[in-house]
């Protein structure tokens, strides 16, 4: 036999046996699939006749540590993608994501450790803490009151928001963003004595009112409060800038924009109420969103378990990046 087949044979082989003995010691029932944190990648993927999504192939034993620098200065994500994008339809990529994010959310919601984000103190941040308990009520007391049936509540203070940035514009329009940077930050921090307008106050009655807190519901209050500043008033500016770009370089868009407002709307300010008479003005937002996403390649995710997606091994631990913008880009709506 060929010395290299036997070579190939001798370490199967033993591979084999390492599971076996593995399996045996830490108690794999049949049919459960092996679990990456006692068993080498590489290992699994022979046994199971599976493939690793395609990507970058780290170097033995120090993996991709020597190229991690080429990510920050190159732009290699980019690179990455052109070179390794599985082909698919707009309509898959949609089904894959759905899939994974949220079929299987419970398996796909976990973040990794965000090293320069902990440095800056930013652990209070939702987005970036793991899943758990800890993230579960955060969640929670997030979509107590920031829901779609809470949005019309916040309408008195979106509009005294729209109010002030029309009594600025005129003095000092070269100073726009800071207009709407000041808006978007007012609404998110409006800290009224009516505490259906503001999460805090109602949050702390809320608590007061409870027979049984949870330990450390301040924290969480405390905690989501800070998120929804730090995570919502500059996506929304952000958002909002681009708004304006958009309408600067699609002067066509534009008028459209206003005549429809001009029709719909006149001489009054918009509401909430008016959204669904004004087909243009919407497609416009949602065309902003799309063209410009402020945050392209979203949050990263990490696997809490071993999964498998069609021919593919997604070991535990891994990192998913939704590339929502080049798959939007690639969107004909
Ligand atoms: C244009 C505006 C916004 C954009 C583009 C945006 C974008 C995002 C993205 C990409 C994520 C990560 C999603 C994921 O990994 O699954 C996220 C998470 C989150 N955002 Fe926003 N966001 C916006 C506005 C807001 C606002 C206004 C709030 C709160 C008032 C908010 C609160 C949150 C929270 C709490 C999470 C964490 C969700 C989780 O852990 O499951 N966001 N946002």
């Amino acid at each position: 036999m060929h010395l290299g087949t036997l070579l190939t044979v001798l370490v199967l082989i033993s591979f084999l046996c390492a599971d076996y003995l593995r399996r045996r010691k830490f108690k794999v029932p049949k049919g459960k699939f092996y679990s990456s944190n006692q068993t080498p990648t590489i290992m699994l993927t022979l046994l199971t006749g599976l493939k690793l999504p395609p990507g970058p192939t780290g170097k033995p034993i120090v993996g991709s540590f020597f190229g991690l620098h080429k990510v920050l200065g190159q732009n290699l994500m980019y690179q990455w993608r052109e070179k390794y994008m599985v082909n698919a339809l707009f309509q898959q990529i949609i089904e894959i994501a759905q899939e994974l994010f949220e079929k299987r959310g419970a398996l796909y919601s976990d973040r990794p450790s965000f090293p320069m984000a902990l440095l800056l103190a930013w652990d209070y941040s939702v987005p970036i803490m793991r899943y758990g308990d800890w993230w579960r009520r955060h969640i929670r007391a997030f979509q107590q009151f920031f829901n779609s049936r809470a949005v019309s509540s916040f309408e008195p203070i979106k509009l005294k928001a729209r109010q002030e940035i029309l009594k600025n514009l005129p003095d000092t329009p070269e100073k726009f963003p800071e207009h709407i940077r000041h808006a978007t930050g007012r609404i998110i921090m409006d800290n009224r004595a009516n505490p259906d307008y503001s999460f805090v106050s109602s949050s702390l009655e809320r608590l007061k009112k409870l027979k049984d807190p949870l330990p450390n519901e301040e924290v969480v209050i405390r905690n989501v409060a800070g998120t929804a500043y730090g995570g919502g008033a500059t996506t929304s500016f952000a958002t909002l800038l681009q708004a304006v770009v958009a309408s600067i370089l699609y002067p066509e868009a534009q008028e459209k924009v206003y005549e429809e407002l001009d029709t719909v709307i006149g001489d009054r300010l918009p509401t909430l109420a008016d959204r669904k008479n004004l087909p243009y003005v919407n497609a416009f937002i949602y065309e902003v969103l799309r063209w410009r996403p402020v945050v392209p390649l979203g949050v990263p995710h990490t696997v809490l378990e071993d999964d498998v997606y069609g021919e593919y091994f997604i070991p535990r631990g891994s990192i998913i990046i939704a590339d929502s913008w080049y798959d939007e880009l690639n969107t004909i709506f």
